[in-house]
């Protein structure tokens, strides 16, 4: 026989894969029926037609079929609206026992987050941060930390092209659930415009939607949260500085000498103007391997280390030019912009990676 308490003991492991939490905690479970070894329930989704739905059925019947259940039957609903809303309000909450609505501050931005922020900058567009967010964002994901990625730029987005996101997030009433993938939680105004239709925010709203992308977005807990920003010193710079105060930054330039003292500028107001610690410089574009094995530098030379040493910080990573090898637009993990772990530039992501959790450590049980 078995009981109802180790029904809800067994589905308690069983985690909504989208939010991330208990299907009990989140009260998925009911009218919990037992005839000696069959059971049958109902599973309340958050919508009718949730594209997990089939992986959900399927984990609650291993799981109660582990406990001895020869027979289980899973009847699937839907919440109501009023539901919905209640589960949006409790996801933006920090999990724990808080007074009810007293704390309206979004879980990454408290005093208790753990999280580590790194925003990635230039003086100049178009030398490669958003390649080395997104690479380093994945690189930290294979090291088994718990990473996601705002794209910043919004109006230049280009994150979920450059991963190879297709899918857009779930919304539960008024919370966004980040799209993963290659187990980076990414949030992009590229998923909120339709067919790359321009997007004229300006100014103040600017600052509004990145508020948005930490109030609004459900991130569970992260140990590290890139930021992709736009080029330059603009706007979108001041907001990440003034809302993040504690970011880090990660200076990308090319070895050019003009690039890295524009770069030199970006540095210079992180420093000065917002105290942003600099986790140091990434010199991306840094030589071409030829066929015969030799270096050509194409884009000049010296220019990340030059940097490096006029803002006194280290040069973390010389990355060379060179392709993801991935061409094969079928495959599901084709992202274009993306290198693999075997990858010779992804093997340098990696030693980024360690670089960065080595400065920036987090103190996660993973
Ligand atoms: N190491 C590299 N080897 C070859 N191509 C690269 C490398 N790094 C970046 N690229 C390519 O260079 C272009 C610019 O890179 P990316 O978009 O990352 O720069 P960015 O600094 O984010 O640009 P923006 O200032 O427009 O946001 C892209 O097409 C990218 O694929
Ligand atoms: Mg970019």
């Amino acid at each position: 026989m078995i009981t109802r308490e180790q029904v809800l003991d067994a589905l308690k492991e069983v985690k909504d894969p989208e939010i991330n939490r208990s299907l009990v905690e989140l009260n998925m479970v009911r009218n919990i029926e037992i005839k000696g070894t069959r059971v049958a329930l109902d599973l309340i989704l958050t919508i009718q037609g949730c594209p997990l739905k089939f992986k959900i059925q399927e984990d609650v019947e291993t799981a109660l079929k582990a406990l001895g259940a020869t027979e289980v039957d899973v009847r699937i609903g839907a919440m109501t609206d009023e539901e919905r809303r209640a589960l949006s309000e409790s996801l933006r909450r920090p999990s724990g026992p808080t007074a009810a609505g007293a704390n309206t501050e979004p879980p990454l931005l408290s005093k208790a987050s753990k999280t580590k922020f790194i925003a990635v900058a230039s003086g100049k567009g178009g030398v490669g941060k958003s390649t080395v967010t997104v690479n380093l964002a994945v690189a930290l994901a294979r090291e088994g930390k718990k990473v996601g990625i705002i794209d910043a730029d919004i109006y230049g987005f280009s994150v979920p092209d450059m991963m190879g996101i297709e899918q857009r997030p779930v919304v539960i009433d008024q919370t966004i659930l980040p799209v993963e993938r290659f187990g980076v939680k990414v949030m992009s105004m590229g998923f909120f415009v339709e067919d790359n239709a321009p997007v004229v925010w300006r100014g103040p709203m600017l600052g509004k939607m990145l508020r948005n992308f930490f109030s609004e977005v459900h991130w569970g807990e992260l140990d590290y949260l890139l930021l992709d920003l736009p080029p330059g010193t603009g706007d979108v710079a001041l907001d990440v500085h003034q809302l993040i105060p504690q970011s880090k930054e990660i200076l990308v330039t090319t070895p050019h000498a003009t690039a890295a003292f524009v770069a030199a500028r970006a540095g210079a107001m992180a420093l000065h103007a917002t105290k942003h610690e600099l986790l140091g410089v990434v010199e991306n574009m840094a030589w071409y391997q030829n066929k015969y094995g030799e270096r050509e530098y194409v884009f000049g030379r010296g220019g990340g280390e030059k940097l490096a040493k006029e803002l006194n910080i280290e040069l973390l990573a010389q990355i060379p030019l060179g392709a993801p090898d991935n061409d094969d637009v079928d495959d599901p993990n084709f992202a274009p912009s993306v290198y693999d772990a075997n990858h010779f530039i992804g093997k340098i992501y990696t030693t980024l990676a360690r670089k960065v959790i080595e400065k920036a450590p987090v103190h996660s049980e993973s």
